[in-house]
C-alpha cells in the first residue's frame, strides 16, 4: 500500500485482513480538500482490489473524522467552474467500493464529513462524535448526498430538521434515529470497528459483496424489485462454491473454508 499525503492506509487485524484509511489532515481538520479526496478513493480502490482484505474501515481523528469539504478551496467557485469541473464528482468512488465499508466517526462529522460516514455501510461513532449539515449556515446546501441519504435513513422530518437547522447532533440522537448502528468509548472506537470488520471478513468475500450489493438495493429501488433482485441473488449463491462449502461445514459441524469461487 503507497504512502499518501492526506490519508494513511494500512493492513490490520489479526489475519491482516481489515483495510485501514485515516483521514490525516489535522491542521483543518480533516477537512475534504480535492487531494485528500483522491487519496481516500485510490486507497479504497486500492483495497477493493486486494483479495487478502475483505472489509475497510474509515476514520479520523479524535477530533475530527472530517469537518466537510473544504471551504477555502471551493469558495471562489462559480456553477460554471463547479459543472466544469465536476465538483464533488470524485467521492462517488467510495460507494463503487465492492467490499463493506464501516465509518468509525470520532470528532467532528459536519458537511461533507457526515456525508463521507453516510456513504459508508455501517457507522460506529464515538461517544462525542458530532454530526451536522451546516451547510445552510454558509450559503448552500449539503451536495455529496446529505438531503438524500439522511432522509432515506431516517425519514422526511429528521432529513428536514438536520438541513434545514444546521444544528450539531451527538452521537446518541444518530444511534436514536438510526444513524449510527453503535456508539463506542472513544478510546476504543477504532479497535471495535476493525472487530467489525473482521467479523465480516472472516466470511466468504464473494457471498459478502453479493450481500452488500443486495442491501444496497433497497436504497435505489422499489419493494418489489428489491426483492426479486434479492431472490434471484439468493438463488444465484446456489452456484458457488461457498454455498456447498458453508451448508455442508454446518451439517459437518467444522467450521468453513471459504474459496471465494
Ligand atoms: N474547510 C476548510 N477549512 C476548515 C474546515 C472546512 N470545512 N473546517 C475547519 N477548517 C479549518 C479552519 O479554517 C481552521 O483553520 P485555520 O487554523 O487556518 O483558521 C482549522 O481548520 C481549525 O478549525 P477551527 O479553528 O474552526 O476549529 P474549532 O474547533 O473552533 O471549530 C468546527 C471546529 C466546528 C468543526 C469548525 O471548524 C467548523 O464549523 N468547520 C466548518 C464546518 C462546515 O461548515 N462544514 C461544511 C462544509 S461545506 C460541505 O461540506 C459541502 C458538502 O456538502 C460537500
Amino acid at each position: 500500500i503507497p504512502k499518501y499525503e492526506f490519508v494513511e492506509a494500512s493492513v490490520v487485524g489479526q489475519n491482516s485482513n481489515v483495510g485501514l484509511v485515516r483521514l490525516n489532515r489535522p491542521k483543518a481538520l480533516n477537512a475534504l480538500c480535492d487531494a485528500l479526496v483522491d487519496d481516500l478513493a485510490s486507497a479504497v480502490k486500492l483495497m477493493d482490489k486486494n483479495t487478502s482484505i475483505g472489509a475497510i474501515v474509515i476514520t479520523g481523528s479524535e477530533k475530527a473524522f472530517a469537518a466537510g469539504a473544504d471551504i477555502k478551496e471551493m469558495k471562489d467557485g462559480s456553477f460554471a467552474s463547479n459543472v466544469t469541473g465536476g465538483l464533488l464528482q470524485g467521492w462517488a468512488e467510495i460507494s463503487k467500493c465492492s467490499k463493506p465499508i464501516i465509518a468509525a466517526v470520532n470528532g467532528y462529522a459536519l458537511g461533507g464529513g457526515c456525508e463521507l460516514a453516510m456513504m459508508c455501510d455501517i457507522i460506529y461513532a464515538g461517544d462525542k462524535a458530532r454530526f451536522g449539515q451546516p451547510e445552510v449556515t454558509i450559503g448552500t446546501i449539503p451536495g455529496a448526498g446529505g438531503t438524500q441519504r439522511i432522509a432515506r435513513s431516517c425519514g422526511k422530518s429528521k432529513a428536514m430538521e438536520i438541513c434545514l437547522t444546521g444544528n450539531q447532533f451527538s452521537a446518541e440522537e444518530a444511534e436514536r434515529m438510526g444513524l449510527v448502528s453503535k456508539v463506542i468509548p472513544a478510546d476504543k472506537l477504532v479497535d471495535e470497528a476493525v472487530k467489525l470488520g473482521e467479523k465480516i471478513a472472516s466470511h466468504s468475500p464473494l457471498i459478502i459483496a453479493l450481500c452488500k450489493e443486495s442491501v444496497n438495493k433497497a436504497f435505489e429501488t422499489s419493494l418489489a424489485e428489491g426483492l426479486s433482485f434479492e431472490k434471484r441473488i439468493f438463488h444465484a449463491t446456489f452456484s458457488t462454491n461457498d454455498q456447498k462449502e458453508g451448508m455442508q461445514a454446518f451439517i459437518d459441524k467444522k467450521a468453513p473454508k471459504w474459496t471465494r469461487s
